[in-house]
């Protein structure tokens, strides 16, 4: 049996483990002396030398150093800074694999958590897996002992940041920008009083969002405004809180939006409002979402956690009427923007906090006959216990947490009895561990 500490007779007195899974953070998942050892780098199949890490009661860790057997999945991961990054953790699996490994978490979580199986396991909604990113918050550091400032991802497991000159992963519009970013921070008076710049990316413009804890000089607005217009983007700054955000340069800009070609809808948003981050999966999941519900001409239909109304307004193109809701009041106004920008005369939207008593009422104001989910990591488990006894009958629901999802699954077929129709994995987020999730409820 392989021991997790040095080992006389092994170059270096390293260990070596077998790896048996993938744990949630995209670790290989190994047993030594019947002890659990979370290994970077490591993939299921493969036997591997490691560094160990961490001993902790429950479990140990490591990092690989030598894979001895490589798993036939394993790629060559794409980007320079894989390892340190904590952007990507899973690049050296190839995207097949990735997706194969997500569909097991789903329906593992299903099983054992949501107490169901789905009767169908819907095929994976895939996309580009390279330059798919149109949102991020890049962290910025003035660190002089490394060069001066540093703008990127966080380290793994670290609050460091990782100096990115580009990223793989982010649309190649905003990853064109990260050399010079660092030299317009340097530049500033007060380049150790910038914590983040949150950028996204529309289909007519991308903009920056520098967040700023001391007040800037005339002499900085200036060099912003410059460095914005030479690359052609739209600089605002955050000296407080989200309310404070403003535009720099250009002073009126343009506001971003981005297009559902399908349903010939356009959706505005500010640069610090939640979209989803992949354009092609977005429009692939928004007509997924649209064809599971079985939309016609006469349903009503209630779409929760709405934000914009990326979903509420293909369905509104789709259904008698829709009703979309949202506990961010600004969402909730820009959503109302939305519909009347694209004359959804069927839409609706109110504000309510669906994590609290709430959510019964906005269920019990109208009849609806079809419900869409689409809640933040942690669930919808007060929605999903307040649904209403009769009328529903179709539910679908976006997930970005298997675990919650099949917390409030269990909860709407187990105690509302609905069968869980299909289930299946999303692609949003290539080469990174996190799990984008579809699942189909129907009555019994
Ligand atoms: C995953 S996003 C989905 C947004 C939208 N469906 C989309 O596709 O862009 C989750 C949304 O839930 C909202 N939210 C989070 N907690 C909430 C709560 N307790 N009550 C109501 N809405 C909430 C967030 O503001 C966010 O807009």
């Amino acid at each position: 049996m392989a021991l997790d500490r040095r080992v006389p007779g092994s170059p270096d007195g390293l260990p070596s483990a077998d790896v048996t899974s993938l744990s949630h953070d995209g670790r290989g998942v190994a047993r030594v002396e019947g002890k659990i050892v979370f290994i970077d780098d490591a993939l299921p199949g493969e036997r591997v030398r490691y560094r160990p890490g961490k001993r902790r009661r429950a479990y140990n860790t490591g990092a690989v150093v030598d894979v001895l057997t490589p798993s036939p999945r394993r790629v060559t991961a794409k980007c320079r800074y894989f390892g340190t990054c904590g952007g990507c953790t899973l690049q050296h699996l190839d995207p097949q694999a990735q997706l194969d490994i997500k569909q097991d978490q789903l329906i593992e979580n299903l099983e054992k958590i949501g107490k169901t199986t789905p009767e169908t396991v819907l095929p994976a909604l895939h996309g580009p897996s390279w330059g798919y990113r149109r949102k991020a918050r890049l962290g910025v550091r003035f660190v002089p002992k490394k060069g001066g400032v540093l703008v990127g991802f966080r380290e793994r497991r670290k609050s460091f940041v990782t100096p990115l000159q580009d990223c793989e992963v982010l649309d190649p519009q905003i990853s064109v920008l990260l050399p010079s970013l660092s030299d317009l921070i340097a530049g500033l008076s007060c380049p150790a009083r910038i914590p983040q710049i949150e950028v996204a990316a529309g289909d007519n413009a991308t903009a920056l969002v520098f967040r700023h804890l001391d007040p800037m000089t005339d002499q900085d607005l200036k060099r912003l405004s410059r460095w914005g217009e030479e690359h052609r983007v739209q600089v605002f700054l955050q000296p407080g809180d989200l309310d404070s955000v403003y535009p720099l340069s250009p002073q009126n800009p343009e506001p971003l939006y981005y297009r559902l070609d399908e349903y010939g809808i356009d959706i505005e948003f500010c640069p610090t409002d939640f979209i989803q981050i992949n354009r092609e999966i977005n429009r692939a999941l928004v007509t997924a979402v649209v064809t599971l519900l079985e939309l016609s001409a006469t349903d009503h239909v209630l779409d929760l956690f709405c934000g914009l109304g990326n979903f509420t307004l293909p369905i509104a193109r789709c259904a008698a009427e829709v009703t979309g809701c949202e506990g961010n009041r600004v969402l909730i106004e820009r959503a109302k923007h939305n519909a009347e920008r694209n004359e959804c005369n069927n839409a609706r939207f109110i504000c309510a906090d669906l994590d609290s008593e709430q959510s019964g009422e906005v269920l019990a104001q109208q009849q609806y006959n079809k419900l869409l989910l689409d809640p933040p990591r942690t669930g919808a488990i007060q929605v999903a216990k307040k649904l209403p006894q009769c009328d529903l009958e179709r539910i679908v629901c976006v997930s970005c947490n298997p675990a919650t999802l099949a917390r409030d699954t269990e909860v709407i077929v187990n105690v509302h009895g609905f069968r869980l129709a299909a289930a299946g994995v999303v692609d949003m987020f290539p080469h990174t561990q996190h799990v984008e999730s579809i699942a189909v409820y129907e009555r019994r």
